[in-house]
Formats: structure tokens, C-alpha cells, sequence
């Protein structure tokens, strides 16, 4: 049997789309393993979910180097893809080189729409909402060293109902990333 991918989760958000991915794994066994969780803050929602799954958690020390840390975390637990999941830093570009570029992202809105600097959680949805788009999304992208323009793996959609706030949207899109995003990194990984 080819062994199993390990994959890391790295996020600071509330860790719904880690849940989500490592809900998929525990499903589907031979599709990955996520191997290591780390966050930014021992707040965040992915340190719950990391204790609820039994995956090994780091913390990422504010006064340390996150390139340096992050490269050593990889190395050592033999991680294979790193899974950028509510992550709202730029990652150092010396991490994706790390990587060979095997490292995903999912976005909140259908790149290239929405994307870029600043555009990040609910400030997406509330550009979406100021532009009186017809339609938003997901979508799960490789990262580059800029924010949202490496190559679109997936996306999901959906439209936007009348009247509808910034927060209905993130509720909207989180339900669309929880499918797509374990959904593409497995078929991004039985790809390679
Ligand atoms: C997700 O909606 C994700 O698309 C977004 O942060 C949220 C994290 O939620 N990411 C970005 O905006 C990155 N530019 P979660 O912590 O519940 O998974």
C-alpha cells in the first residue's frame, strides 16, 4: 500500500475548515493523514480541534522567526503538503520553496475576484456585499509568495440572496469550503 501523505494544518481562525479536513481523513484513511496542527495563538478555534483529533499541535511563538520554526515543524514531523486554513500572514517564501510548492490555501470568494491584500474573513464578504455581486464562493489555490494568485484548484459557488449581510455570506461560504477544501486537497494528493 502507497503510504499515507502527512499533511499540516495552519491556521488562526476558528478552525472549522480544519474540523472539516480532519473529519474527511478520519472518513477516508487512505486519502491523508494530518499529521501536525499549528497556530498562531493557543485561542484559536484549530487548538480545540486539534485536542478533539488527537493531532500533535505547535504553537507558533510571536518573538521567533516563523520562517525558521515553521521549517523546522515541517521537517521534523515529515510533513508532505502544508493546508493553509484561515492563515492571514504571507508565508515566508523560503516555506513554499520548503515545500516545493505543495502548499493550499482556500479563500473565501472566487479568486481573482476579492483577492489580495487585505482581503481576508469577513472583509471579503463585505466587499462582495458593497459590489452588489450576483454570486460568491470558495476557492482552494496553491500558494506563491503573493497573496491569492497561485493556480485555482477548485472552486464552489454560490448566489448571493437578496439582502443578505457580510456575516450570512461567511456562513454561506464556510458551508461550500467544508466540502471543497478536504474534497480538492485529496484529489490534489492522489494527483501528485
Ligand atoms: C475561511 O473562510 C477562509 O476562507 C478564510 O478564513 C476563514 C477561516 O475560517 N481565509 C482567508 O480569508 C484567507 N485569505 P475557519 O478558521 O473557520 O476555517
Amino acid at each position: 500500500m502507497v503510504p499515507c501523505k502527512r499533511v499540516a494544518i495552519l491556521g488562526s481562525g476558528t478552525g472549522s475548515n480544519a474540523r472539516a479536513i480532519c473529519d474527511f481523513g478520519r472518513h477516508h484513511r487512505d486519502a491523508y493523514e494530518v499529521a501536525l496542527m499549528i497556530s498562531t495563538s493557543l485561542d484559536a478555534g484549530i487548538c480545540q480541534v486539534a485536542r478533539e483529533y488527537a493531532v500533535p499541535l505547535a504553537l507558533l511563538n510571536k518573538g521567533n522567526d516563523t520562517r525558521v520554526e515553521l521549517s523546522l515543524l515541517l521537517a521534523r514531523h515529515e510533513i508532505d503538503t502544508l493546508v493553509l486554513a484561515g492563515y492571514m500572514r504571507l508565508l515566508p517564501t523560503a516555506i513554499i520553496e520548503q515545500m516545493q510548492g505543495r502548499v493550499l490555501n482556500i479563500h473565501p470568494a472566487l479568486l481573482p475576484d476579492f483577492g489580495g491584500k487585505g482581503m481576508y474573513g469577513i472583509h471579503v464578504h463585505e466587499a462582495v456585499i458593497a459590489a452588489n455581486s450576483l454570486k460568491t464562493g470558495a476557492t482552494v489555490h496553491l500558494v506563491t509568495p503573493a497573496y491569492d494568485e497561485g493556480a485555482i484548484l477548485a472552486q464552489a459557488e454560490a448566489a448571493v440572496p437578496q439582502g443578505a449581510t457580510a456575516r450570512d455570506l461567511q456562513q454561506i461560504v464556510k458551508e461550500l469550503e467544508h466540502r471543497l477544501y478536504p474534497a480538492t486537497l485529496s484529489a490534489f494528493l492522489r494527483s501528485e
